[in-house]
């Protein structure tokens, strides 16, 4: 008993010093900075738009690194180039503590494509048991995309040379926050799929060592289906 407190005082005295040391966003301050970031991030960092990104949760290091290279140009997006223009570091630190202070929402369990179901319905061509069978076969789909990315996720890929992304990203998909490698868990499939894509392309070349880029030149468009239905629902 005794031993325990023990271990549980020292523990809270190393979370003050390291509260200490990285403090140095103001997270009030950084709500009232963050105003004009609502509209498309949601109002604590939770978008509702399946490609802008969730801010909510995410670490304050990897936030700010983007907040720079939108500013500095190294990372592309017109949009939010613009937005953190007139922003000096102190902004970008407060704003970043903000968001990181912030509670990451679930993601509704991904669907079937409505679209390909709508096609299966209106193809009068099928019969009712075709029919049938066509959404098995989507639904099978579905499942072998979600367990490649469970699989993926902790072991890679060793056939593609592909390190797991567990390894960077945490088990349970909160990244690192020393490390500054971002959390990615509750974020949107459909901008998963964007930077992973990116990434792939080079279109996104700001990330250090070209790390993601050397990982996600080496995926398939399946697998980067597959890792970003799988991730949306992490929590
Ligand atoms: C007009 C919509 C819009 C507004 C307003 C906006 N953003 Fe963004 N933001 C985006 C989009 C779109 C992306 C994703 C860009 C891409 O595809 O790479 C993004 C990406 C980001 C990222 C990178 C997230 C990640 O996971 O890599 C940060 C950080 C960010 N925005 C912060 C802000 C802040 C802070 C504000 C307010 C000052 C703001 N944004 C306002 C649309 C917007
Ligand atoms: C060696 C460490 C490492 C490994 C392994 C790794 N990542 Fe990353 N990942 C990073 C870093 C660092 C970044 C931030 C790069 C930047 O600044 O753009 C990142 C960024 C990302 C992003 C963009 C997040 C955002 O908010 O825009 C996604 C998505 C991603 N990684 C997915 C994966 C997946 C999927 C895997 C496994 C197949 C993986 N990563 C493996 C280090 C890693």
């Amino acid at each position: 008993m005794k031993k325990s407190l023990i271990a549980v005082s020292i523990s809270f005295a190393l979370l003050n010093v390291s509260g200490v040391v990285q403090a140095a966003g103001d997270i009030n301050a950084g709500q009232g900075k963050s105003g004009s970031c609502t509209s498309c991030h949601g109002e604590k960092g939770n978008s509702a738009m399946p490609l802008f990104p969730k801010l909510a949760a995410q670490n304050e290091g990897y936030l700010v690194k983007q907040m720079q290279a939108f500013k500095d140009g190294s990372r592309n997006n017109s949009s939010m180039s613009a937005m953190v223009a007139g922003f000096s570091d102190q902004d970008m630190q407060d704003i970043a503590a903000f968001y990181a202070a912030q509670t990451v929402t679930e993601n509704a369990a991904p669907q079937l494509n409505p679209d390909d179901l709508d096609d299966i319905d209106d193809n009068n061509q099928l019969t009712e048991a075709e029919k049938e069978d066509a959404r098995q076969a989507l639904q099978k789909q579905h499942d072998d995309l979600m367990s490649m990315g469970y699989d993926v996720y902790r072991n890679g890929d060793l056939d593609n040379e592909i390190s797991a992304c567990i390894a960077c990203h945490g088990p349970e998909g909160e990244g690192n926050e020393p490390a500054s490698f971002p959390a990615l868990k509750g974020q949107h499939a459909d901008y998963l799929v964007k930077s992973l894509s990116d990434y792939k392309t080079g279109a996104r070349s700001n990330n250090a060592d070209n790390m993601m880029h050397m990982i996600a030149k080496k995926m398939s468009e399946d697998e980067i289906k597959a890792m970003s239905l799988y991730i949306s629902t992490m929590k």
